[in-house]
């Protein structure tokens, strides 16, 4: 695929086909993943992969507890199924149902990847820094590939019991659960704020003429501001 195109519709994709992903992709993915840049090159960051094997069911299982019980406190929290949500074709009413689906089957994956980082800077935020960006390679070189995945960090509340089951070593933890399939649909255009939104020149808030969304960008938020 052609490099925009993979950027503009790498979208969080939470449904996946039961294939598995062959050895192959899976290397291409995690050699491109790898090339991401990090604070002196010192790449803090290891990947577990879960597939099949034993200590994957395991951590599947804990997994699965973890994800549901985080999407039930934030179907809570954030009001899913009150106000519009009460209405089945709402917006918010798809979402929740998107999201219940996949915390529901999100054991069954079929790769779960841990995105771990060994700590050296006593939490600073350069050591995410030095970890994210190689996830981001992760989620769109899948996505080259046909492949579907989404951010998570929803394994947050088992970490201690999914590090006992991988084997983490003191001072590595989890900065991101993925999972990844073929996705159970399509991908979609991704919707972001308005490029003169997000984007300034000179000083905070100022303006610049040439922030110009490209003809058929989609949007975020609502209508874009001054369109
Ligand atoms: C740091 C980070 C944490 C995220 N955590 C979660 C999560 O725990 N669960 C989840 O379902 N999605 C999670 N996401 C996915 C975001 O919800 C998603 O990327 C965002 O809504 C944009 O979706 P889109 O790319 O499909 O437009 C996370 C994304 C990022 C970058």
């Amino acid at each position: 695929m052609e490099f925009f195109e993979v950027v503009t519709t790498t979208r969080a994709i939470r449904r996946y086909l039961p294939d598995p992903i062959p050895d192959a992709d899976l290397a291409q993915m995690f050699f491109a993943a790898t090339r991401a840049p990090s604070g002196s090159n010192r790449q803090p960051l290891r990947f577990v992969v879960l597939r099949d094997g034993p200590k994957a069911l395991a951590a599947r299982k804990v997994l699965g507890d973890s994800f549901r019980t985080m999407w039930s406190d934030k179907r809570a929290g954030d009001a899913y199924d009150r106000g519009s949500g009460e209405d089945p074709s709402s917006r918010k009413a798809r979402t929740a149902r998107t999201m219940q689906h996949f915390v529901d089957h999100i054991d069954e994956a079929p790769v779960i990847v841990f995105a771990c980082v060994q700590h050296w800077h006593g939490g600073h935020f350069t050591e995410g820094a030095s970890v994210y960006p190689a996830c981001q390679n992760l989620l769109l070189s899948a996505r080259a590939l046909g492949y579907g995945a989404v951010m998570t960090v929803w394994h947050q509340v088992v970490e201690k019991e999914l590090a006992d089951i991988v084997g983490l070593p003191d001072g590595v933890s989890i900065a991101a659960t993925i999972p990844l399939g073929r996705p159970e649909g399509r991908h979609g255009p991704v919707r972001r704020l308005p490029l003169d939104q997000l984007v300034y020149e000179d000083g905070w808030s100022e303006s610049a003429p040439w922030a110009i969304d490209p003809e058929g960008a989609r949007f975020s938020g609502g209508p874009p501001r001054g369109r």
